[in-house]
């Protein structure tokens, strides 16, 4: 059943030593894991829009101004984490912005004409995500040790959340881990992401903060389930929702989502839909035959 689990700093201790890259380590989530890892014993490396904070002047953090959505940005501060320590072990992708658009205004151009859709948000948080995470497998790979990627994802990754872009790139987030675990096993690269409830950073404003009151929680709270993410080697595939100092994993648990989809679509519809094309492409489906080109990859 799902459960709520202790983080101790023992379940901490593997990260020493291993390079992680965090990105938008500047403030809030991103910061307080940067660190946590630090005070673990890891070598760590931040890329944020913002410069490195004051706190993390003496850190020994290897810091590189980046902005995720600049393919040539990510892959150069990649580069020069890989050139400084010779592997990369896990990656945090984490930046992020909140609402820029609900996409419903009327905003016009100088004809008149209705603008395109402001996809700043989305940018950032979903393709930022995917581009670090592909960079990401490319350079874990290379020492074949395996390693794993953490994303942030977000309580709006599964529920009903009036915040359109914010909300969509968080879905976007989570869909993605779901579809990449099968591709990243073969190289031992776990993929996991938190989930954070109401978390006091940079990105909630302060009236919200104080509305919010006892419901919010400091950003310590989750870099906890961010290491513990990168440390347990037997996490995977998973979803830890944070809230108000507490955490549970809450996708690959008996009860969790998956859990629940299954169930929906139980065995009278015949399973999920990745069950149907794993059965189809084994050609187990009884008088169908398998599809010739049909394989994932
Ligand atoms: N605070 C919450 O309640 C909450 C809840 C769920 C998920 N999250 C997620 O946590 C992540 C971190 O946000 P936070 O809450 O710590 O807010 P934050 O504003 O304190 O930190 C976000 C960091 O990302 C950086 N950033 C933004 N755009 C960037 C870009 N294009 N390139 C590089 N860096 C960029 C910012 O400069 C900042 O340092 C985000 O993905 C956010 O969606 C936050």
């Amino acid at each position: 059943m799902v459960s709520e689990f202790i983080i101790k700093d023992e379940d901490l201790a593997r990260i020493k030593d291993k390079v992680v890259l965090v990105t938008g380590g500047s403030s809030g989530i991103g910061l307080a894991t940067v660190e946590l890892l630090v005070s673990l014993g890891a070598r760590v490396a931040m890329g944020d829009r913002n410069p490195l904070p004051a706190s993390l002047d003496s850190a020994g953090v290897f810091y590189q101004q980046l902005d995720v959505t600049s393919w040539e940005s990510l892959l150069s501060i990649f580069k020069n984490v890989h050139e400084k320590w010779g592997r990369v072990d896990h990656v945090f992708a984490n930046a992020g912005l909140s609402l820029t658009s609900t996409f419903f205004d009327d905003e016009v151009d100088s004809d008149g004409n209705l603008t395109p859709p402001n996809f700043r948000t989305v940018n950032v948080n979903l393709l930022g995500v995917i581009s670090t995470v592909r960079l990401a497998a490319h350079y874990i790979k290379k020492h074949g040790d395996g390693g794993s990627v953490v994303l942030t994802a977000s309580g709006s990754s599964f529920q009903e959340f009036p915040v359109p872009d914010y909300t969509t790139a968080k879905h976007g987030v989570l869909g993605f881990q779901r579809s990449i675990i099968p591709h990243l096993k073969p190289f031992n690269i776990r993929v996991n992401s938190i989930a954070p409830s109401w978390t006091a950073t940079g990105l909630v404003p302060e009236e919200l903060r104080v509305a919010l009151g006892d419901m919010m929680q400091g950003p310590e709270v989750v870099a906890r389930s961010t290491a513990n993410l990168m440390a347990d080697s037997s996490r995977d595939g998973q979803l830890i929702y944070s809230w108000q100092g507490r955490h549970m994993e809450i996708e690959r648990a008996e009860g969790g989502l998956l859990d629940h989809v299954r169930k929906l679509l139980g065995v009278e519809i015949g399973g999920t839909d990745g069950e149907k094309l794993e059965a189809a492409l084994k050609g187990s489906i009884p008088g169908v035959p398998v599809a010739p080109h049909a394989r994932i990859g």
